[in-house]
């Protein structure tokens, strides 16, 4: 609580900067940077469903101007992102950057909104240090180590003791890799071995050769949200889960969106995650079903962060006219 009113004051004293902007127009323009087309297009998909959901549930008027949600594609290269970045300020002079569906494209962003003084809602990349690349950055997604350190508590007092971890070599790999390890090493457990594949065009083969090799009694995951599928089913034709090798991971590779084509090797895999579709609040079940009502896939933790962070920007908004 005290991090969200926290972060919603950075977020309204940025919006204060940007409001010259507001009061020339009766229309108030938010840009959304987001991967819509690559490896990362459902992250993409994810969101986008999710603010158009946002916006049929509560109406597309803030202070009493109408809201433009602009949204840009960046197929996920970081590039691509900061001069979208840079196009939307100073073009179609938005109030708010939001989006960002990988760390480096967040990171290769974020310059831009320092230097613009516009508030920036990381809706997607995960990776802890984002929130310090700028003053004006806010997150509505969450960090690996939450997840990563939640399975390092779990594992070693559920007869796991020997792990091998697998991660996709980069920001949020990098995390998961470091919290996972340290908190199962305090509590007593063996990290056996430390693999990663490339986030572009992974091979998961070679690693679960040497992972199935190393004899663990579980290999802990983290890839990006939309690498799952692929990482299952090779984990099950290479034969770990008949070798008795369990399989525990991040929320990210037992994705939501993408578990209905996983089969049954998805079956006993234990996760820690801030976001499940399954989670049984009120508030949970009536976002899941409305999400349904407009499309034909399932939200994920993407949609959620992508949910929360209209909700930030339209709270600041009206928090400062
Ligand atoms: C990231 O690049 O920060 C990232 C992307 C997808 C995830 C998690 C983290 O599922």
């Amino acid at each position: 609580m005290i991090t969200r009113r926290h972060h919603l004051a950075v977020l309204a004293a940025a919006t204060v900067a940007a409001g010259s902007a507001l009061a020339q127009s009766d229309t108030v323009k938010i840009g959304v940077i987001l991967p819509m087309t690559g490896q990362q297009a459902s992250t993409g998909k994810q969101i986008d469903a999710a603010i158009k959901l946002w916006l049929a549930q509560n109406g597309n008027k803030v202070a009493g101007k109408k809201v433009e949600v602009i949204v840009k594609d960046d197929a996920g290269v970081a590039d691509t992102s900061r001069r979208l970045a840079q196009e939307l300020v100073v073009n179609d002079k938005v109030v708010a950057l939001a989006g960002f569906g990988l760390t480096p494209i967040a990171l290769a962003t974020a310059p831009i909104a320092t230097q613009s003084k516009t508030p920036m809602v990381v809706m997607a990349a995960a990776t802890s240090s984002i929130t310090e690349a700028s003053p004006y950055i806010v997150r509505t997604s969450f960090t690996l180590p939450q997840a990563a350190v939640a399975m390092g508590e779990w594992a070693p007092k559920n007869g796991i003791k020997k792990v091998v971890t697998l991660v996709a070599d980069y920001g949020p790999g990098n995390d998961a890799e470091k919290y996972f390890a340290d908190r199962m090493q305090l509590n007593g457990a063996q990290v056996l071995e430390k693999l990663r594949t490339p986030l572009r065009a992974p091979d998961f083969a070679p690693v679960l050769q040497k992972a199935r090799d190393a004899k663990p009694d579980a290999i802990f995951v983290f890839l990006p949200s939309g690498q799952g599928a692929q990482f299952m089913k090779q984990f099950a034709e290479r034969g770990l889960d008949k070798a008795g090798i369990k399989l525990i991971a991040t929320g990210d590779v037992t994705d939501d969106d993408q578990l209905a084509d996983m089969g049954d090797v998805a079956l006993g895999v234990v996760n820690a995650h801030h976001y499940s579709a399954a989670h049984p609040s009120a508030m949970n079940k009536k976002f899941v079903a409305e999400f349904q009502a407009l499309n034909k896939f399932r939200p994920n933790f993407m949609a959620m962060g992508g949910w929360d962070g209209m909700r930030v920007i339209v709270n600041a908004l009206n928090t400062t006219k």
